[in-house]
């Protein structure tokens, strides 16, 4: 079953007088697929105005085919109170053009939320001319009878997903994929990923290839040791995902994904968080209370990112119900930072002699990589009487011997 829908969106004007001014739009997008299962009670269908308007952009364009992936998504973003953020301009394919008749549009379209993004390239259709044609006053392209631009979708480019943790040392997969209308835009086909990171940006991986002859034809230009885009993907399934294995902290960062086809190119981003959640350890397996104090005991937070790691002592004592945040949080070592950007941090806690044994001392740690705060216990203990008795001993002992010496 196919349904009209209707999308708002602003118009991003970039070679028009107006310069850089947003100004309103609208985009309709007609032959979105709808699942039997899906409701259509919430759509409202496009109703074209009564009396087309010069001055209003609506454009038209059929999402059969390439069919947009997912776009169903956008049905039902209203429902689920998730905001859909497009933005249109004019685009201008680049390199040697023979006299192009048509004119492009980029849109950028996304769902909150993230499982939804695309970026594609809209081409004008033709549109027969006669002395009633209205001329668009922005743009000076002419409109249908129902005042709206007719347009195709030739290329795009998607992303499932916007954002993707990945532990250190691990693999992850960035998902970018493209489709062209059924007349091929081009053979050629690039893919560059770019990673950009406080403010720096580099080529992560660089591939050029060609749909037709992808065996013979496909040459990596630059990559990242350990990073990787099927060709086979790219040209048999339009899939242009790139692998990174073994990630370090310095991975961390946005990821932009730039498919070019012949003249055309379109770019999703996707943003890489590295996690790492702490090896929790405590000094101590058994705490035997000495008695010479302060002893100390504690708490070691290894090989964790990122930096943010909260630590806290908590305290037991037999008499209480409820542990007790301690009011010496005892002292934190300096962060360590290892080869793989990881950090470590240990708390230092001085046990006074006066607690009393029974009481059971926690290190609780919070780390975001953590689904939950992770604590380790340790019971105080009464010196052993085994202990008690070598101390006592070694007392005697001492006495006897300075004794001697003194004598
Ligand atoms: C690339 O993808 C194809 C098709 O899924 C698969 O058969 C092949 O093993 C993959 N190549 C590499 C190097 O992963």
């Amino acid at each position: 079953m196919m349904i009209q829908v209707i999308l708002f969106g602003y118009f991003l004007t970039c070679v028009s007088v107006d310069g850089f001014r947003r100004t309103p739009a609208t985009l309709i997008l007609r032959d979105v697929p709808v699942a039997p299962d899906q409701s259509l009670e919430t759509l409202t269908p496009f109703v074209p105005p009564s009396i087309p308007d010069p001055d209003a952009i609506l454009l038209e364009a059929k999402v059969s085919s390439p069919q947009i992936p997912d776009a169903h998504v956008l049905l039902h973003a209203d429902c689920n109170e998730q905001e859909v953020t497009c933005e249109l301009s004019r685009y201008s394919p680049h390199g040697p053009q023979e006299a192009q008749e048509a004119t492009h549009f980029l849109v950028s379209l996304s769902v909150e939320g993230g499982e939804f993004s695309t970026a594609f390239i809209l081409q004008t259709s033709v549109v027969e001319r006669d002395h009633s044609t209205l001329i668009q006053n922005k743009l000076g392209l002419p409109l249908s009878p129902s005042g709206t631009l007719l347009t195709e979708v030739i290329f795009l480019v998607f992303s499932h997903i916007k954002s993707v943790s990945a532990p250190l040392r691990g693999d992850v997969l960035l998902y970018c994929g493209f489709r062209q209308q059924e007349t091929p835009l081009a053979q050629e086909v690039a893919v560059e990923w770019r990673l950009q990171h406080r403010g720096k940006g580099w080529k992560v991986f660089e591939m050029k290839t060609r749909l037709d002859d992808a065996e013979g034809s496909t040459v990596v230009l630059a990559e990242r040791k350990g990073s990787s885009v099927n060709a086979s993907l790219v040209v048999g399934q339009g899939d242009a995902s790139l692998t990174l294995s073994r990630l370090k902290a310095l991975d961390e960062g946005t990821y932009i994904c730039t498919v070019t086809l012949g003249p055309f190119n379109a770019q999703q981003v996707i943003q890489l968080h590295v996690t790492q959640p702490p090896e929790v350890s405590l000094s101590e397996e058994k705490f035997v209370l000495k008695t010479d104090p302060p002893q100390t005991l504690s708490c070691h937070c290894s090989k964790y990112y990122p930096l943010d790691a909260q630590m806290e002592w908590w305290s037991l004592s037999p008499e209480d119900s409820e542990p007790k945040l301690l009011l010496d949080q005892g002292s934190l070592s300096s962060h360590r930072q290892h080869g793989d950007g990881s950090y470590s941090l240990s708390s230092h806690l001085s046990v006074p002699s006066s607690v009393s044994p029974g009481t059971r001392l926690t290190c609780r740690v919070s780390h975001q990589a953590l689904d939950a705060p992770v604590s380790l216990t340790v019971v105080v203990e009464s010196p052993t009487q085994g202990s008690y008795w070598w101390v006592l001993g070694f007392l005697i002992v001492s006495v006897l011997f300075f004794h001697q010496v003194m004598t």
